[in-house]
C-alpha cells in the first residue's frame, strides 16, 4: 500500500511535478498569475516571469494554461528547452512549434522565408481566426541573444489594437542580467515579475492546501506548527525544498508507524542529510529580492 494511502490521501500530496492542481495561490504566485491572464487576454505581448531555482514558475505556467484553456480562443504552444545554436534554428523550432512545418520541405528556406511564414500564420490565427496565440518559454535563462532578438521581431507582429503572439518568459534569475542589455526588448514587456520563496504563513498554508487537495480530512494537523518552523527554517520558503522535505517527513512517520510530523522530526531527517553531506546550504537567500 501507498505510504499516503495509510495516512488517508487519496494521492501523493507532495510529489514535486509542476502539477497546477496542486498550486497553491501565495500573494507572490497570485499576483503573477492575475496579470499574466490579464496580459494574454488584453493581448499585450510580452511577459517575464524572473525566479530563483524552484520557485514556481514552470507550475505557474501549466496553472496559467489551465486558468485559460476553458476560455474559447487560446492557444498555447510550450517551448521547455530553448537552446538553439543560431536565429534560423530558433525559427525552424517555432515553425514545428506553430505546426507549419510543411513548409520546411524545401531544405532551402531562408531566413527572412521563415518570418514571413510565422508572421502570416500568426495573421490568419490572430486577425482572421481571432485567436490568442501564447507561446511559453520555460528556462528563458537559456535564450541567446539571438533568440531574444528573434522575439522582438515577433513581437513587432501587431495590429492596432493587439499584438499577434503573446510571449510568456519564464526564466531564473540570471535572465534578467540577459535582458538589461536589450533596451529594445526592455522597452517591450508589458508585465515583468519576480517570484520570491514563500513566508512562513505561505509555507504553512502551501502544505494544507496540498495536503487537502490530496484528500486529506482535516481532522487533526498532520503537521505541527513547530514542524512547519522548522520545515520554514531549513527551505527558507522554497517550495520545491518545502515539497521534498514534506514527502521525506510523510514517509518517515508512515515507517515508524506514526500519524503526524513534528519539529523532532523534521530536524532528524535534516541531521541525517547534514550527516551524509546533502545539507542544504546556508545562503539560499535570493540574491534581488525587488521586482525588476
Ligand atoms: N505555488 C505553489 N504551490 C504549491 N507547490 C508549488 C508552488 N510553486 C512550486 N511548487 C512546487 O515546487 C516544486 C518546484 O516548482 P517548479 O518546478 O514550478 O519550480 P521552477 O521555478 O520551475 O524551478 P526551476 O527553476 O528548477 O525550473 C514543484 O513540486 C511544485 O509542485
Ligand atoms: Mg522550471
Amino acid at each position: 500500500m501507498s505510504y499516503y494511502k495509510i495516512l488517508g490521501l487519496g494521492t501523493e500530496p507532495f510529489s514535486t511535478n509542476p502539477d497546477p492542481m496542486f498550486f497553491y495561490e501565495s500573494r507572490g504566485h497570485k499576483q503573477a498569475l492575475t496579470n499574466l491572464i490579464i496580459e494574454m487576454r488584453l493581448r499585450r505581448g510580452l511577459s517575464i516571469i524572473l525566479g530563483d531555482i524552484g520557485t514556481g514558475k514552470t507550475t505557474l505556467s501549466r496553472k496559467l494554461i489551465q486558468a485559460l484553456s476553458s476560455r474559447e480562443g487560446f492557444v498555447f504552444q510550450i517551448i521547455l528547452d530553448p537552446t538553439y545554436e543560431n536565429e534560423k534554428d530558433f525559427l525552424v523550432s517555432l515553425v514545428r512549434t506553430l505546426g507549419i512545418e510543411n513548409i520546411l520541405t524545401a531544405n532551402t528556406i531562408s531566413v527572412s522565408e521563415l518570418k514571413e511564414t510565422i508572421q502570416n500564420f500568426l495573421f490568419q490565427k490572430g486577425v482572421k481566426e481571432n485567436k490568442t496565440m501564447v507561446l511559453i518559454i520555460d528556462e528563458a535563462q537559456k535564450l541567446s541573444e539571438a533568440s531574444l532578438e528573434v522575439l522582438r521581431i515577433l513581437l513587432n507582429y501587431e495590429t492596432n489594437v493587439a499584438k499577434l503572439i503573446q510571449v510568456v518568459l519564464l526564466g531564473q534569475l540570471e535572465l534578467h542580467a540577459k535582458i538589461i542589455n536589450i533596451p529594445n526588448l526592455i522597452d517591450r514587456i508589458s508585465f515583468k515579475y519576480t517570484l520570491n520563496p514563500l513566508d512562513q504563513d505561505e509555507v504553512g498554508e502551501m502544505i494544507t492546501y496540498r495536503l487537502v487537495q490530496a484528500g486529506y480530512k482535516l481532522s487533526k494537523n498532520l503537521f505541527t506548527g513547530d514542524a512547519i518552523k522548522e520545515i520554514y527554517r531549513y527551505t527558507h520558503g522554497y517550495p520545491r525544498k518545502v515539497a521534498l522535505l514534506c514527502h521525506k517527513a510523510l514517509k518517515n512517520i508512515v515507517m515508524n508507524n506514526r500519524m503526524i510530523v513534528d519539529d523532532k522530526i523534521i530536524r532528524h531527517l535534516m541531521d541525517e542529510e547534514a550527516k551524509n553531506g546533502w545539507h542544504l546550504p546556508e545562503k539560499m537567500i535570493l540574491a534581488q529580492k525587488s521586482n525588476f
